[in-house]
């Protein structure tokens, strides 16, 4: 291993306080010289407040030095704009027709399925005024942090980056009573103000419905796919309808229909209940020209997990179907990328 591999693998380790992970998952690195003894290494300032910048300069220039071939270290910081900084390759919205059907379910849940193979997941919550992303992983209570330059996601206890006006609020049970513009302009600070750094996928709580609010976010975002989520209670032939002449629009492909609540099983005798009606799932996936990645049934389990912040514990059937189905979908797009 040659010297700058060295300085680069320090840089993999160290992790940013408040951040959770290293300088160069947040893509914070933009240059390693070496000359003689000496490195000089260029750091992104981007969401690091003056202490944190010091206390990383200490801990580079420190670890640096330990190398075998290097006495001196000179770690400089430049300005940049997260948005600068943020390397993301792909962008998954998550819609659905009406709310409480549950999109932001699904959204965690999709989140979970690709930090469980390894990925570098973020989840942008912009259902500005019901934003419901943190308590399912137990980080109401926590703030992010950040400087006058952005901010640093919250980190899941899996390793999930998180952002939502949740995190931001004084109060977790603030009412958000925006207008539309301030709403808008609010998710495109959480895209280009939050610095995700480098990610395999961010994954977006769209607000519900098919009109214009899940529209512009979709505008602002760059979105790459979009998952469709129903419940076999709604006026599903409606919301797929929008949602691919949405999707059509924009030149975004639908990835896939979700149904959640879509069956439920009696305890005792293992009969299936259809309490919403009849599954419509496939018939729907047909209608969108997309897989049907999952049907989600009635799970007091999952509630439970919801409820105490625990969704990241999740696990059934139907969870391996979606994140299997899921995979499936985001392939030949990842392929296309690289
Ligand atoms: N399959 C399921 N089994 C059990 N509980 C569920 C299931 N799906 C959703 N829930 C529960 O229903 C509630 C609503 O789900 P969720 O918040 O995901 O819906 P949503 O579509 O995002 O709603 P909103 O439009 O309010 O944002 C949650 O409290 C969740 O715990
Ligand atoms: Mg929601």
């Amino acid at each position: 291993m040659t010297t700058k591999e060295q300085a680069q693998q320090i840089l993999n380790e160290i992790l940013v306080p408040g951040a959770g992970r290293s300088l160069a998952e947040l893509n914070l690195v933009r240059n390693i010289k070496i000359t003689d003894n000496k490195v000089d290494i260029t750091l992104a300032s981007a969401a690091l407040n003056p202490d944190t910048q010091n206390w990383i300069e200490t801990k580079v220039s420190d670890a640096t030095k330990q190398l075998p071939a290097l006495s001196q270290a000179d770690i400089t910081f430049v300005e940049a704009k997260p948005s600068e900084v943020n390397e993301v390759r792909s962008v998954i919205a998550v819609m659905s027709g009406k709310g409480g059907v549950g999109k932001s379910l699904v959204t965690a849940l999709l989140g979970i399925a690709l930090a469980r193979k390894g990925k570098k997941v973020g989840i942008l919550d912009a259902d500005i005024t019901g934003p419901s992303i943190p308590k399912m992983f137990g980080l109401s209570n926590q703030r992010p942090s950040g400087s006058d330059t952005g901010i640093l996601p919250v980190l899941s206890k899996m390793g999930i980056s998180i952002m939502s006006i949740n995190l931001v609020l004084p109060h977790e049970d603030d009412a958000v009573i925006w207008r539309g513009p301030l709403i808008g302009k609010a998710i495109q600070q959480f895209w280009e103000e939050v610095l995700w750094g480098k990610l395999d996928c961010l994954i977006v709580d769209l607000p519900p419905g098919t009109a214009d609010a899940p529209l512009t976010v979709m505008q602002s975002l760059s979105v790459s796919g979009v998952v469709i989520v129903l419940s076999p209670q709604e006026l599903a032939v409606m919301v797929v309808r929008k949602a691919v002449k949405m999707a059509q629009q924009m030149n975004v492909p639908i990835l896939g229909v979700v149904e959640n609540m879509s069956y439920f099983i009696l305890p005792d005798s293992g009969k299936k209940l259809e309490l919403f009606g009849r599954s419509r799932g496939a018939e729907m996936a047909e209608m969108a020209g997309a897989p049907l990645l999952a049907q989600i049934p009635i799970d007091p389990r999952l509630a439970e997990l919801c409820d105490a912040g625990e969704i990241e514990k999740y696990s059934s059937e139907a969870f391996d179907s979606l994140a299997k189905n899921f995979t499936k979908a985001m392939a030949p797009k990842a392929k296309k990328k690289s």
